[in-house]
């Protein structure tokens, strides 16, 4: 068998992600401060189960094991994230010791199995002192995002070649201010277009922190772009609308260093400061691709969903129209999608490479193979709709380079808590007994057989 590959772009590596919030637990061990997420999680019916990120998955107790997990996987990587509030609990100043002791191991942890670690400097967890100096709509996080990823990198950058600064900043920006469903859960909307801007700031200089530390690094961030599709008369205007804020504002600001004409919000040079645009611009070297469903946008009418159109601020009334078949989440399964997605990203960022940094499904997990474990076929065809769709488009000349799973583990899945189940290994509830589904056998048949 070959040694460890690498993500030059000769094949598509595989990988399983996961993320710091989700899975760690340990949300006070070892001088971890409080992030956005402990503190929306208190907050009564913010979470569906009530629940928290303690113990989650209980993995920063258990990295030996998940390691072995993903090491026995046969995968070539592996995307998790680094818990801000572990490494600067306080959001600034001097490292907390300990935390990056803890990713350090998981780094080593990885090499030493010859995986390759894509670490995400931010997934969502911020230290609650930032949030409660205003947040991400103030411009001073992004400079706190830089100055905790210097000490990130300064400790791993000669180990660790490929980085990503955000995941989903949409999310960060739009769920978390604007819908309000997730941390730090306010609604406003103009704040929400403050804090995309920021964010967009915030990666900027983190990847320069991150390549003045590791000047060979390369530093992507992860997006979800999602396709967004028009379904019947009088439904273009909401489309092209959800098209700006969910895609157009990331990849503008980072290919082109211009935001969408129609959000006037990003047009406010009292936000968006001369300057702000030239350096968020060419600061990516690759671009993570979280795909999971395409967005079938109608015309303006009955159904539509307040909460949709609170997450895009400005935009009409709007009405998503998810088809069947559906996980778990609702989200229509179109493998297309993805196919749609990659040609489009590729096209507006040429040169650039792709990574599939998140697909995957929620499903319900019901059915057991003879030796108990979950039969779970439905997330095995899912997986294998899209993997053979991101195979495709390589074929067809794009240049993604991998295919990353979410996720290893069932884990704490937001706002839903632990209802939505995502795993390629289930998580006992109580005991925290890891057991493989069908669907991590599946995988790591397929993994295999990319390495023969
Ligand atoms: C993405 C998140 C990830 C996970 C999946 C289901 O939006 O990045 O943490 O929750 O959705």
């Amino acid at each position: 068998m070959a040694g460890p590959r690498e993500l030059d772009g000769s094949s598509l590596l595989l990988g399983a992600a996961t993320a710091s919030f989700q899975i760690e637990g340990a949300t006070t061990t070892d001088g971890r401060g409080p992030s956005i997420w402990d503190t929306f999680c208190g907050r009564p019916g913010a979470i569906r189960d009530g629940s928290d990120g303690d113990p989650a998955c209980g993995s920063y107790e258990r990295l030996t094991e998940d390691l072995d997990l993903v090491r026995d996987l046969g995968v070539d990587a592996y995307r998790f994230s680094i818990a801000w509030p572990r490494v600067q609990p306080e959001g600034s100043g001097a490292a907390n010791p300990a935390g990056l002791d803890y990713y350090e191991r998981v780094v080593d942890g990885l090499l030493e199995r010859d995986l390759i670690p894509l670490p995400t400097l931010y997934h969502w967890d911020l230290p609650q002192p930032l949030e409660d100096a205003g947040g991400w709509p103030v411009r001073d996080t992004a400079e706190r995002l830089a100055e905790y990823a210097a000490l990130v990198a300064d400790r791993l950058g000669d180990r660790v070649g490929w980085w990503s600064t955000l995941n989903e900043p949409w999310c960060s920006a739009f769920l978390g201010y604007a819908a309000g469903v997730h941390a730090p859960g306010r609604r406003d909307g103009d704040v929400a277009f403050a804090a995309a801007h920021h964010l967009l700031l915030g990666h900027a200089l983190a990847a320069e922190a991150v390549r003045a530390a590791a000047p060979a690094a390369k530093v992507g961030i992860v997006l979800n772009l999602a396709p967004v599709w028009p379904d019947g008369d009088g439904a273009e205007a909401g489309a092209a609308y959800v098209d700006a804020v969910q895609n157009g504002i990331w990849l503008g600001a980072l290919v082109d260093g211009r935001y969408p004409a129609v959000l006037a919000a990003l047009a406010d040079p009292a936000l968006v400061r001369e300057g702000d645009l030239a350096l968020i611009k060419g600061t990516a070297d690759w671009i993570g691709i979280n795909y999971y469903t395409p967005f079938r946008i109608g015309a303006p009418g009955e159904g539509g969903s307040e909460l949709a159109t609170m997450a895009y601020p400005g935009a009409p009334p709007l009405r998503f129209l998810p088809r069947e078949p559906r996980t778990e989440m609702g989200w229509e399964v179109v493998p297309a999608g993805l196919e749609d997605v990659l040609v489009t990203t590729a096209r507006r960022a040429p040169g650039l490479p792709l990574l599939v940094t998140e697909n995957g499904s929620a499903y319900a997990d019901g059915t057991r193979a003879p030796d108990g474990s979950v039969q779970d076929d439905d997330r095995i065809a899912y997986l294998q709709g899209h993997l053979a769709a991101t195979r495709r488009m390589r074929d067809a000349g794009v240049d993604v380079r991998a295919y990353i799973a979410w996720t290893l583990l069932d884990n704490f899945e937001w706002s839903y808590g632990y209802t939505k189940k995502f795993g390629l290994v289930e998580v006992e509830p109580g005991t925290l007994r890891r057991i493989p589904k069908a669907s991590y056998r599946y995988y790591a048949q397929l993994a295999a057989a990319a390495r023969r």
